[in-house]
Order: structure tokens, then C-alpha cells, then sequence
């Protein structure tokens, strides 16, 4: 890897370690409380719950770029024998840290290690679930890690793979654009007046990039080169494939008003959201595919 890659590495380390610590300040992380944020609660509280339905005790769970280590120690609170990896020292110890506070209740055991996932190891057949959340669309290197998930899992074992996939179509764009236009969200209406004359035609694609969080992280959106869904589908058999609905995030992420009244109306946005999108009306590009490597 070129020295290139290395500096926008350490760059992603850097910005996940400072979010893991600023969210580590507001809450612990551990699922029980952040099962609770709004951005859950609408978007993926029902997919986290369903795979931590699928760990059995004693299994061996695998979790790629567990950041401050939430989802690799709710594997373990269910039974498992959990490793996390992440590129951030910083992140991984915010995760060691709570481990060691919670560790006498969990049923399973934990083990964070910093590791490039471009540039993936792994044992072979060394587990029965491997998880990969928000993750994929930040690796250049997929082809090289799908490969590395295929060969670390046993023989039946499920990958766990929840993130966006693609471009954000037009029709999503202008749909969220408009709705968090109209809804009271950080920027107030003045400032949204000022952009829409400022921006004119180039708004939608101002929208997009926000929705995209283009820029945020070296290497936000470089998976997106690649189809990490095609690439699952060339070696696994997909058992579920759950399609998130296409504006809602966006409009969760931004929406300011009191919970009693964001929470009903964002799981009204999220049924029509729904609808919309089985009907074609509106293209997601959030998946969570359940994925199994065959006997
Ligand atoms: C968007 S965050 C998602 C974190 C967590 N999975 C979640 O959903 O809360 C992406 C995570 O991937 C990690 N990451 C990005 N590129 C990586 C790489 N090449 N190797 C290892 N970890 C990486 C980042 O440090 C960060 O923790």
C-alpha cells in the first residue's frame, strides 16, 4: 500500500477515534443504551436485534470495523466469543475500556485488535458469524476483503452485512432535499432561503453529497466503486435481504424537534418510505443482506 493510503488511513483512524470518544463522552458503548438514539430506534434497531437473535452461545463472531466496539460486545453479551477489529487505536480503546467495566456480566468473552481491513489475514474457518455494519462502503480494497470473510467463515456460517450500496438515486435526493426544506431541522429557514438562491440547479447535488456525507472521511464512499453486494453474491447464497427505507435516515439525522413528536412522525415517514420504495417509487440504497457460505 502506497504512502498515500497510509496517511488517508491514519486520517480515518483519527476521525472515527475522535467520534468514538465525543459519542463514548454522551453515552457508554453498549447497544442496551444506544439501542435507545433516535437514528436506532427508526433505522436499525429491528436488523440488530435480528442478528443478535441469530448468536448462539459459544459461537465464534467476528465483527469488521466495530469502531468503539457496541455491536462486537452485544455479540458477546448474547453468548459469543467476539473479536472487533478496526483500523482506530483510538476507538478500540474506548471499546477495551468499557469491556473492562461491564466484563463480570458478559456471557461471552471480547477481544479488540487494530487491523487494515484492505489488507485482511484471517484465519480460515475460524468463525460462525462475521458482521460488518457502515463499514463496506469505506474499503478500497473489497474484492480482497469479501475474500477474507469467505475464508474466515466456517463452512455454514452467516455474514452480516448492513450499509449502503451505490449512488443515492435522484428521486431520494429531491424527496429528502424538500422534506428537510419544509421540516425544522439545525439550519434555519433564512439559511435554507440563502442556499436554495445560492445554489439554484446545483442544490440537488448539494443534498446528495450531504446524504452521502461525501467528504467526511478519506475514504467516504470509496467503496462505492465497487458493488460489495455483487461481490457477496458471487461467493455466498443471500438468505434475507432487508431494504432500508430511502429518505428516512437522512430526514432522522436532521429533523430538530422533541422526541414525542420526531419519533411518531418519523415511523409514519418510515412506513410510506417503505411503501414507496416496494413500489418503485423510491430507491433505497441501504441493505442488510444475510448472507450464508455454503456447507
Ligand atoms: C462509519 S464507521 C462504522 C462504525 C460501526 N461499525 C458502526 O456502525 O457504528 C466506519 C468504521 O470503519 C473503520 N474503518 C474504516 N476503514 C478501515 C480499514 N481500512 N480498516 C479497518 N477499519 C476501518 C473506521 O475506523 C470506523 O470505525
Amino acid at each position: 500500500m502506497t504512502d498515500d493510503y497510509q496517511q488517508k488511513l491514519a486520517a480515518e483512524a483519527e476521525l472515527w477515534g475522535a467520534e468514538s470518544e465525543r459519542v463514548a463522552r454522551e453515552l457508554p458503548p453498549d447497544w442496551r443504551y444506544h439501542r435507545h438514539l433516535r437514528h436506532n430506534v427508526i433505522m436499525h434497531a429491528a436488523d440488530i436485534d435480528d442478528l443478535l437473535r441469530q448468536v448462539r452461545p459459544g459461537m465464534h463472531a467476528l465483527e469488521l470495523g466495530c469502531a468503539s466496539g457496541w455491536l462486537t460486545l452485544a455479540l458477546a453479551q448474547q453468548g459469543a466469543h467476539a473479536v472487533g477489529l478496526d483500523i482506530s487505536d483510538k476507538s478500540l480503546a474506548v471499546a477495551r475500556a468499557y469491556y473492562d467495566q461491564v466484563r463480570a456480566s458478559v456471557a461471552g468473552t471480547v477481544e479488540y485488535r487494530v487491523a487494515d481491513l484492505n489488507a485482511l489475514d484471517l484465519p480460515a474457518a475460524a468463525y460462525d458469524l462475521i458482521a460488518v455494519k457502515a463499514t463496506l462502503h469505506h474499503l478500497v480494497n473489497l474484492d480482497h476483503t469479501i475474500d477474507q470473510i469467505y475464508h474466515a467463515l466456517k463452512p455454514g456460517g452467516l455474514l452480516w452485512a448492513s450499509d449502503s450500496r451505490g449512488d443515492e438515486h435522484l428521486s431520494s435526493v429531491l424527496v429528502a432535499g424538500a422534506l428537510t426544506f419544509v421540516l425544522p431541522t439545525e439550519t434555519s429557514y433564512a439559511d435554507k432561503f440563502r442556499a436554495l438562491r445560492k445554489f439554484g440547479l446545483r442544490a440537488p447535488s448539494r443534498v446528495k453529497a450531504s446524504i452521502q456525507a461525501d467528504g467526511l472521511s478519506p475514504f467516504e464512499g470509496a467503496g462505492r466503486e465497487h458493488d460489495w453486494l455483487k461481490l457477496i453474491e458471487q461467493r455466498f447464497t443471500i438468505e434475507r435481504r432487508v431494504n432500508m427505507p430511502a429518505v428516512t435516515g437522512y430526514v432522522t439525522a436532521q429533523l430538530k424537534a422533541p422526541e414525542a413528536v420526531a419519533l411518531p412522525f418519523l415511523k409514519a415517514l418510515r412506513a410510506v418510505d417503505r411503501l414507496l420504495v416496494r413500489a418503485g417509487l423510491l430507491r433505497n440504497t441501504g441493505l442488510v443482506i444475510y448472507a450464508r457460505k455454503p456447507l
